[in-house]
C-alpha cells in the first residue's frame, strides 16, 4: 500500500512498487488530465508536480513518491483561474491540446523559479515539453502574459 496526497486529498493505492505514477493518477484516481505521450520521459505530456517540482509521471514509480504531495492539472487551481490557465485561454495557445496540461504544469514551475522569465529561461525550462502541433510561439506568449 502506498499513500500519497493528490491535489490535497489523501490517496492510497495497492499498485505494485514499479507502477508509474501516471497510471495511478489516470486509472485509479480517475484524473485524466495527465496524459500519456511517450512513456519514456521524453515528451512531457505526463508532467505533474511532486512536492512542488515538475516530474514525469510516466517514469516515476509509485514507490518513489510514497508520502509525497502530487498536484495534477486538475489541482493546479481547482476553479480554473490560475494565471497560466487564464493566459492559455486568452492566447488560444493549444491546437489539438493533448500536450497542454503538461505544458502548463511545467510552466508553473518555470514561473516559480523565474517570475519574469526571459526567452532563454523559457527555452531552458520548457524545451523538454514537446508539442506536435508546434504551438511553441503561442505557449511562450501565454507564459509571458501569465507572468504579467
Ligand atoms: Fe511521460 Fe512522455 S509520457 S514524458
Amino acid at each position: 500500500m502506498y499513500n500519497i496526497i493528490v491535489n490535497g486529498q489523501p490517496f492510497g493505492t495497492e499498485a505494485d512498487a514499479e507502477t508509474p505514477l501516471l497510471w495511478v493518477l489516470r486509472d485509479e484516481a480517475h484524473l485524466k488530465g495527465t496524459k500519456f505521450g511517450c512513456g519514456i520521459g521524453m515528451c512531457g505530456a505526463c508532467t505533474v508536480h511532486v512536492d512542488g517540482r515538475a516530474m514525469r509521471a510516466c517514469i516515476t514509480p509509485i514507490a518513489a513518491v510514497a508520502g509525497c504531495a502530487i498536484t495534477t492539472i486538475e489541482g493546479l487551481s481547482p476553479d480554473g483561474t490560475h494565471p497560466l490557465q487564464r493566459a492559455w485561454l486568452a492566447t488560444q495557445a493549444p491546437q489539438c491540446g493533448y500536450c497542454q496540461s503538461g505544458q502548463i504544469m511545467q510552466a508553473a514551475t518555470l514561473l516559480k523559479d523565474y517570475p519574469q522569465p526571459t526567452d532563454a529561461n523559457i527555452d531552458a525550462v520548457m524545451s523538454g515539453n514537446l508539442c506536435r502541433c508546434m504551438a511553441y510561439v503561442r505557449i511562450r506568449k501565454a507564459i509571458k502574459l501569465a507572468a504579467g
